[in-house]
């Protein structure tokens, strides 16, 4: 009531006032008013067009999968031997899913990816090959087999190429979808060009391409990769997709070796020899026991790594100390010193091999065991591609040579 009074008393005292005063109120609340409305409003709006952004985003990603097309090559990368038995190094079966990845990244199709990938009992001393007779096929699959997705990075890989594995609900859904569709849900093509895949309309509409490839290596239908326009992808695509769990490891590692320097020294397999009609011994690549020899290796990278650097090696051989003599001007590291960061995530040398990889990757100087591309520095002058010629090893070199 005073309140009121006094508002009253004043404007009466001076009138010219008054107008002002209630220009000022009028102002004020109209001020408030404006204010409040606009700020219910903003959160109103804010909070449809939350709403609206949420579903046109589920909306966005039910129609992208809805309009999603698959390429699926089938549940194993290669299949060599009779019963597919058998299989081949991560760097083989790499060429062949690399080789599909391409195939669906020209066709714009998400690729079924084999769930697991078969692991060579000879590239496996991790000893978790418990093979009997006994044993299903299946079972042995199982035993001598990892989950893809303890290599591979598979949300890495989709941000280029979408994959999916083939023991997804994804892949279960398309199945199904594929079979309501009818002659739309799936083509099963054999010997079909991926060029005529991408441009014959009665495949471009079709859900799932299930292509039959090369039984012996997928790869096969990449021959075409001296063709530099057909490459989408490089030979460092996979190898750089290694999982999260072996990426983690891998940078642990490369933390502890400071500035370094890298060797991948193949022996094992590539050492094979044979003998001719006449008892000769005869190798496909005649200098390659020499040149991985610590002392030729020595020899020939001096040139590229100063002594006294720390030297990372990969090998696949075996004999313990082979090495050693490196140790003479370098500080020589393997992926044994680091044994207490790999043990509880490495399960078998597909993985040890994945790590090794990012490592090397981060060397200051990196020398291959062959020479792939132009800038490599390699190890050996041998070519690694299999010329089919068995020469007999060379085992000695003019020091001048290196
Ligand atoms: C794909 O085609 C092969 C060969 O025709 C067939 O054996 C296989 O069952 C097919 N896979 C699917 C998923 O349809
Ligand atoms: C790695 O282990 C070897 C012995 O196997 C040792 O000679 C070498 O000094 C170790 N390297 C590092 C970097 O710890």
């Amino acid at each position: 009531m005073a309140i009121h009074k006094t508002q009253r008393g004043k404007p009466l005292q001076r009138p010219p006032s008054r107008s002002s005063i209630l220009i000022i109120l009028t102002a004020t609340v109209g001020c408030i008013a404006v204010f409040y409305i606009a700020s219910s409003f903003s959160s109103t709006k804010g909070f449809f067009y939350s709403i609206t952004e949420t579903s046109i985003q589920s909306s966005n990603a039910r129609n992208h999968r809805d309009s999603e097309k698959y390429l699926y090559w089938g549940n194993r990368i290669d299949c060599p031997g009779k019963h597919c038995e058998s299989c081949e190094g991560l760097g083989h079966q790499e060429s062949s899913l690399r080789c599909a990845l391409e195939e669906a990244m020209y066709l714009q199709r998400t690729l079924v990816m084999p769930s697991r990938m078969c692991i060579n009992p000879i590239h496996n001393k991790k000893g978790i090959l418990h093979q009997s007779n006994d044993a299903s096929s299946e079972e042995r699959w199982a035993a001598s087999s990892c989950a893809m997705d303890s290599l591979y990075d598979l949300d890495l890989i989709s941000g280029t190429v979408p994959v999916i594995l083939d023991n997804s609900k994804e892949w279960h859904r398309v199945l199904l979808t594929s079979m309501k569709l009818g002659s739309r849900g799936i083509a099963n093509v054999q010997g079909v060009s991926r060029e005529d895949l991408g441009s014959k309309s009665s495949y471009s509409n079709i859900l799932l391409i299930n292509r039959t490839a090369s039984h012996l290596s997928w790869f096969m239908e990449c021959k075409d990769r001296n063709n530099r326009n057909a490459i989408l992808l490089s030979y460092s695509f996979l190898p750089s997709m290694a999982s999260k769990k072996l990426r983690n490891a891998a940078e642990k590692i490369k933390v502890l070796l400071g500035d370094y320097d890298a060797i991948h020294v193949r022996r094992g397999d590539k050492l094979k020899t044979r003998k001719d009609r006449f008892g000769v011994v005869r190798s496909l690549h005649p200098h390659l026991d020499r040149d991985t020899r610590p002392e030729f290796i020595s020899c020939r990278i001096a040139k590229w790594v100063p002594p006294g650097r720390t030297l990372f090696i990969a090998s696949n051989e075996r004999t313990p100390g082979f090495f050693a003599p490196l140790a003479s001007r370098y500080k020589l590291a393997y992926a044994s010193n680091y044994s207490s960061i790999l043990d509880p995530v490495v399960e078998n040398n597909y993985q040890l091999f994945m790590v090794e990889r990012v490592i090397m990757t981060g060397a200051r100087t990196f020398i291959k065991t062959f020479k792939v591309d132009d800038n490599d520095l390699s190890l050996t002058d041998d070519p690694k591609k299999n010329t089919k010629a068995w020469q007999i090893p060379v085992y000695t070199l003019d020091i001048r040579e290196c």
